[in-house]
Order: C-alpha cells, then sequence, then structure tokens
C-alpha cells in the first residue's frame, strides 16, 4: 500500500525530500561532529547535499520508500533524515538529526515511523541496520526498537555493527 504523507508523529513528521529543502539539509550534512561516523565519515559539500536529496527523490520514485525529512512539528523545521534504503544486504533503516536535536528522543520516534511503515503499508518482511563500532547512540537507538544485534561487518573501510529485525 503507497504512504500517505506526511507520515506525522507526536513530535516530528516525515515526508519525501524537496528540492527547497538544500539549504536545511545542507547544515546537517555539512557538519563535521554530525558526519563524523556516516557514510565516508566526513562532511559534504553542497553540490553533494544537493545530489543526495536528488538520489532520494530519484530512490523514492522508484520504490515508494527513501531517507525522507524529518520535520520537528514544533517549529517546522528540518532538522534530519530518517528512512529506508535498498542496498545489496536488503532494505536498509538510517538516521541522521542536527545536532541541536540530539538527545531528545526524536532519533528513536522517526526510526520507529520507519520501522512501522516498513513492516505496515510497504509489507517489507526484514529491515537490516549498520551503526558504526563507535556509535553507541546510534546502537542504542536500535536497540531501543528492537533490532537484533547479528555481527560486525566493514561499511566504508570502519568496523559496524550490523542489525537486523524480522517482521
Ligand atoms: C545517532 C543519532 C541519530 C541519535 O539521535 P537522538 O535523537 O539523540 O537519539 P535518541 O535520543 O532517540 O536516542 C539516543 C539514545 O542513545 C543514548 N546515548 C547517547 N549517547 C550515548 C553513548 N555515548 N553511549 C550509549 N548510549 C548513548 C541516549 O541516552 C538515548 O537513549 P535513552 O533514550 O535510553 O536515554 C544522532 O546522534 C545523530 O544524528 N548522530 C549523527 C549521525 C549518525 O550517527 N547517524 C546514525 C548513523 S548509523
Amino acid at each position: 500500500m503507497p504512504l500517505a504523507f506526511p507520515l506525522r508523529g507526536v513530535r516530528v513528521e516525515l515526508r519525501p525530500f524537496e528540492v527547497t529543502d538544500l539549504e536545511a539539509a545542507h547544515r546537517v550534512y555539512g557538519d563535521a561532529e554530525v558526519m563524523r561516523l556516516v557514510g565516508e565519515g566526513g562532511p559534504v559539500g553542497r553540490e553533494e547535499t544537493a545530489a543526495m536529496i536528488a538520489g532520494y527523490r530519484d530512490h523514492q520514485a522508484r520504490h515508494g520508500f527513501a531517507f525522507w525529512a524529518v520535520l520537528e512539528r514544533g517549529t517546522g523545521e528540518v532538522i534530519g533524515d530518517a528512512g529506508l534504503e535498498v542496498t545489496a544486504e536488503g532494505v536498509e533503516l538510517g538516521y541522521t538529526l542536527a545536532r541541536s536535536w540530539w538527545g531528545r528522543g526524536l532519533a528513536t520516534e522517526a526510526a520507529r515511523m520507519c520501522v512501522d511503515a516498513a513492516f505496515g503499508p510497504l509489507a517489507l518482511s526484514q529491515l537490516v541496520a549498520v551503526a558504526d563500532a563507535r556509535n553507541p547512540a546510534s546502537a542504542h537507538v536500535l536497540a531501543k526498537l528492537g533490532f537484533r544485534e547479528d555481527r560486525l561487518v566493514s561499511a566504508y573501510g570502519r568496523p559496524h555493527r550490523r542489525f537486523t529485525m524480522v517482521r
């Protein structure tokens, strides 16, 4: 069943990225501290942020899901991403929030909404997630959601803890 956007949570809502989200997204992806343990492990330039948004939009069009913009409902601000991506490992859950919003349970809320969408309307049967071995906060989000830790894998040349959840 296709998802009806925005997906509304208590404090955040999720919707596909729009081209006009560039500035807000770049405040997140251009921050070295936010990106230290994500992807290649460093901040990206504005053009790469634009390419990431284009990639998410393309993924959404092809699969009906993607990494979505996370909006804080009180301010309407785009504060990061959370969503689902097709990878060689299966459908992977990911999330990244601007530093000023950390530590309030918002990643857990957004990630839980992704899991509910995956196992509900999207009818997926399994999700995968990886967290850099030096990222206990991310691993803790996954544990709170009920993911099971599986094994250590290498991603982007760094050790990552792999987690799975089955419906
Ligand atoms: C990881 C990230 C998404 C967490 O976002 P958040 O909104 O702060 O997460 P939440 O508040 O929902 O949950 C974090 C949990 O980890 C815990 N935590 C935070 N730092 C921790 C640490 N160093 N060790 C162990 N647990 C830690 C928090 O206490 C909280 O658990 P609690 O609710 O039981 O108290 C955020 O820090 C982020 O965007 N980091 C940069 C990008 C990133 O690493 N993304 C994940 C890539 S795999």
